[in-house]
């Protein structure tokens, strides 16, 4: 499973955050335009350039929000932006269809692309509006000519803090340059710069002046989306809140650097960057501040001793992580340890000719199986999954969630039915894994997650979205497993037998309250 780290940023950032005691609706007379489920299509499509606010009276944040976003107003006003504020507590429609989930929401319109509008991702303060609003108004391209534009050209590289995108003039490829230039104007500043016998896309990246040329064959959108992903990346990254997706999106490994002070990242920061500049494109490199995120370590299986150097192969769920000491060794050293540069190379190397053991999260595999439900544990999953002649249904489940556990004694009942038929119990294995002590490389949004892997056919897993009754699950199976066991008539037979051991006084009884059962159901 993937455990989100952006969990750990969001809670930082919001504990930072102050509250104001201000109102959260802007005055009649500011500049401020309050608009209605009636007016704002309108206003939007006839104005060049809109910010919209969905808020509620009661945020906490759209009161602080407020004179920053008034002051912003009346300083944008002449530049021809506007910025709009949109009540959701009256509001509803407008809001709905928006799909506003949280206040406040920002977003950002352009005339031309109703349909479409952008999240707002500046700063929340006055300045952080005009400059962001501003921005937005100017093309995404800077475009330089002229006798100063080799100067300009320079002065623009050094000042700017970010990547820079250059076209020098490809042929036909003017459209998507400004198209990928408008998604990503915040992020990368974008020059034409015309030069003589050039005729490329080049990046530069902050304090490096040696330009990465693009030598695809194509330039459509999404090949230049792909080089960008790759190749804007610092060659040592840090991982952050904001950076954490942009390293998820691109799925190659992704190796940390876990250090303990600005000190020791900058002692390692000429060695990560040429090994990020050798593999670039194969193995992304980043620091991550193990004062603030160490916790992070325990998702890649690791114990908290910094510095550490661990790769995540984000593909395979897997993680390798340079040996560590145990908790003994670590006191007695007083938790001072050394990262040879020499020993993080060989692990690279070895990483890349699979000479690696992966470090796996896993319970002891379980000598005897208590339950009638099989026990999976993170070392035997992937063998007990593709057992070929089997249809395999499994439960991945947290021992805290609720829904997991109204549904043991189902899976308990469902594990039963396949058990008492000699056949079907060689043909069905019911199955669960508590994913939370071990390491599966299956996509879980949510506990529990139910997985059915079809005997000879176990590269193509059928999510169970049915009922959680024990017919529904007993259908399942038999129409969406390979051996399309019979379960609700093992169901029956196994009900029989039980009727019969029963006494016959007491069967008597159970028909007269099933009978009544079905009348009341009939009313
Ligand atoms: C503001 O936008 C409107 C509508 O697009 C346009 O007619 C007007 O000329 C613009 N004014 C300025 C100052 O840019
Ligand atoms: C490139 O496209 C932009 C946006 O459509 C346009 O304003 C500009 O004139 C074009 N430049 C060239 C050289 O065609
Ligand atoms: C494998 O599963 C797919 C999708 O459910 C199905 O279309 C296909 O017939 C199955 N193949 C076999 C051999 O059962
Ligand atoms: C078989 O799986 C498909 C896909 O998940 C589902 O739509 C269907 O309802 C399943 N069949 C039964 C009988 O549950």
């Amino acid at each position: 499973m993937l455990v989100n780290i952006k969990s750990l940023f969001t809670l930082a950032a919001a504990t930072a955050l102050v509250r104001g005691q201000e109102q959260a609706t802007a005055p009649e007379d500011s500049a401020v335009v309050r608009l209605t489920t009636d007016t704002f299509e309108d206003f939007v499509k006839t104005h060049p350039l809109v910010l919209a606010e969905f808020y509620a009276p009661w945020c906490g944040h759209c009161k602080t929000l407020a004179p920053h976003y008034v002051e912003a107003a009346a300083a944008l006003e002449s530049k021809n932006i506007s910025l709009a504020q949109i009540d959701c507590t009256v509001e509803h429609d407008l809001c709905m269809e928006q799909g506003i989930r949280g206040y406040p929401t920002l977003k950002v319109f352009k005339s031309n692309q109703f349909e479409s509008p952008a999240e707002y991702q500046g700063g929340r303060t006055a300045d952080a509006i005009i400059s962001y609003m501003v921005k937005q108004s100017l093309s995404p391209v800077t475009v330089l000519e002229g006798e100063d534009a080799a100067a300009d050209f320079k002065d623009l590289l050094e000042e700017s803090g970010q990547p820079v995108i250059v076209d020098s003039g490809v042929e036909g490829a003017n459209a998507t340059f400004y198209e990928l230039a408008d998604l990503f104007r915040d992020d990368f500043t974008f020059v034409q710069y015309a030069q003589e016998g050039k005729g490329n896309l080049a990046i530069y990246l902050p304090k490096s002046d040696d330009p990465i040329v693009y030598d695809g064959k194509q330039t459509t959108l999404a090949d230049l989306l792909e080089w960008l992903s790759v190749e804007t990346k610092p060659y040592f990254g840090e991982i952050s809140g904001e950076t954490y997706q942009s390293y998820m999106a691109s799925g190659l490994p992704l190796a940390y650097f876990f250090y303990s002070s600005p000190e020791e990242r900058s002692t390692y920061e000429e060695f990560f960057t040429k090994l990020g500049k050798e593999h670039r494109g194969k193995l992304n490199f980043v620091g991550l501040d193990a004062s603030l995120y160490g916790k992070h370590a325990e998702n890649l299986n690791m114990k908290e001793q910094f510095p550490l150097f661990v790769i995540h192969d984000l593909g395979k769920n897997l993680k390798y992580g340079l040996p560590q000491l145990s908790e003994e060794e670590f006191e007695k050293l007083e938790k001072s340890l050394e990262l040879k540069t020499k020993d993080v190379a060989k692990f690279v190397k070895d990483f890349f000719a699979g000479k690696l053991e992966a470090v796996v999260k896993s319970e002891e595999i379980p000598e005897v199986q208590e339950s009638s439900v099989f026990k999976i544990v993170g070392k035997n999953h992937d063998e007990i999954i593709n057992d070929a002649e089997k249809d395999v249904l499994v439960k991945y489940y947290a021992p805290w969630c609720g829904h997991c556990k109204r549904l043991a004694p189902i899976f308990e009942e469902l594990a039963e039915v396949y058990a008492f038929d000699s056949d079907a119990k060689d043909k069905v294995l019911i199955a669960d894994v508590d994913a939370t002590l071990n390491d599966v490389n299956v996509e879980i949004e949510g506990y529990p997650t139910l997985y059915l892997y079809p005997a000879g056919n176990k590269s193509v897993p059928v999510v169970y979205q049915g009922a959680r009754t024990i017919e529904s699950f007993l259908e399942f199976i038999e129409e969406n497993g390979s051996n399309g066991v019979n379960g609700a008539e093992i169901l029956k037979r196994k009900a029989a037998e039980q009727e019969a051991a029963i006494e016959d006084g007491d069967a008597e009884e159970e028909e007269v309250v099933e009978e009544a059962e079905v009348e009341h159901d009939e009313l």
